[in-house]
């Protein structure tokens, strides 16, 4: 949920174009996300279109990338995050929600396009003054920075997708370089983006860091070849967004593939698998699709007659952890899987 104070600074700034040009610009941006064009990247090159991607996508995706910071709290007892470096930052989207689960008191935005600074800066004064006041920004390209200085979290939020190959994999090694508790890397969930999170995360357990989400291993993705590892979420629409796109729905579905890495190996549902695909909900049955921990894609038919596992899959969701019946039977692997110490109720809940 964008918070109030954010929506408020969206409204202002996108009253400076006329709303049918922001639904042109909009429409446009609509149609590169899909990935209709998979050798189409998203480019914001005009005021226009920055105000568009403001008011339509910048939501969406602080709204995902909100999802993926607890994803990454609730993994540990203990993770001090006070630092983020947003590479290709926009309208820092990800440092404002990065905010929204840690104590953020410094951060490094870095951006080619120095006309995104101002509304960056609008959106973080409106966030708070601390946050506003602890940001510095960097106008330059990703792949001319020879290192990036340490932060907690580094965070590349829907950039990669608009570099090469090659650069984005010399983005992703040093960006992990400076992180020095964790990273996390997302982009549209279309086969293109996944394409780009499968040779981030190569680049990463290249590097010897440890995979916290999705997946629960370090073998190659059992996917690949045959379908895109992703995941959506249904998000909030604000008025503004609603009045650019049309329709009426409060909410509509952000999907998105990503990888999560840290320094530490996480304290909770190591184990753990994920669920790839939407839970199939049949009367007497639930059909799981899932990552295991040995590398290997599996499907699971949970039976009526296994109440407490059959409890547990009816209230599955796509995007989420399957544990083996032993660990969550443990009621502390539970709690500590689901309330992580430290952290504010603030945090989502995980896809
Ligand atoms: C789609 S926007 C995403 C903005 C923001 N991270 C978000 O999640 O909303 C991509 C941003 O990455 C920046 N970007 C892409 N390639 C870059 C590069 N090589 N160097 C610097 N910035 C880059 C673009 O200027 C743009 O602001």
């Amino acid at each position: 949920m964008l918070p109030r104070a954010l929506q408020q600074a969206i409204q202002e700034q996108a009253a400076a174009i006329p709303a049918p040009l922001l639904a042109l610009a909009s429409a446009r941006q609509a149609e590169l996300y899909s990935g209709a064009d998979p050798d189409r990247a998203m480019r914001i090159e005009s005021a226009a279109a920055r105000l568009a991607y403001l008011a339509a996508r910048m939501p969406p995706i602080f709204q995902v990338v909100q999802l993926l910071c607890a994803e990454l709290a609730r993994r540990y007892r203990r993770l001090e995050i006070h630092s983020v470096l947003d590479l290709g930052c926009g309208p820092a989207t990800a440092t404002l929600a990065a905010h929204e689960c840690f104590e953020i008191t410094s951060a490094s935005l870095i951006d080619r396009d120095g006309e995104w600074f101002g509304i960056a800066r609008r959106m973080l004064a409106a966030a708070g003054r601390k946050l506003a006041a602890g940001a510095r920004f960097t106008a330059g390209d990703l792949d001319a920075a020879a290192a990036f200085e340490p932060h907690d979290l580094a965070i590349i939020s829907y950039a990669i997708g608009e570099m090469d190959n090659d650069a984005a994999g010399r983005l992703v090694r040093r960006a992990w370089q400076s992180a020095r508790r964790a990273m996390i890397i997302v982009e549209p969930g279309t086969p293109r983006g996944y394409g780009a999170m499968l040779a981030a995360r190569r680049v990463l357990i290249g590097e010897q860091a440890r995979i916290v989400a999705p997946c629960p291993h370090t073998q190659p993705c059992p996917l690949a070849d045959r379908d895109w590892c992703h995941f959506d979420t249904r998000v909030q629409r604000t008025p503004l967004h609603r009045r650019i796109k049309g329709g009426s729905l409060p909410y509509e579905i952000e999907k998105y593939s990503y990888v999560i890495a840290a320094r530490e190996l996480p304290t909770t549902a190591a184990r753990a698998a994920r669920i790839i695909r939407r839970p199939l909900k049949k009367s007497g049955h639930v059909i799981l699709d899932l990552c295991t921990a040995t590398g290997a894609a599996q499907r699971v038919v949970i039976p009526r007659r296994d109440k407490q596992a059959y409890r547990r899959a009816r209230d599955a969701a796509w995007g989420g952890i399957w544990k083996a019946a032993d660990d969550a039977a443990n009621p502390d692997r539970d709690q500590s899987a689901e309330l992580p110490a430290g952290q504010s109720s603030k945090l989502p809940n995980t896809p």
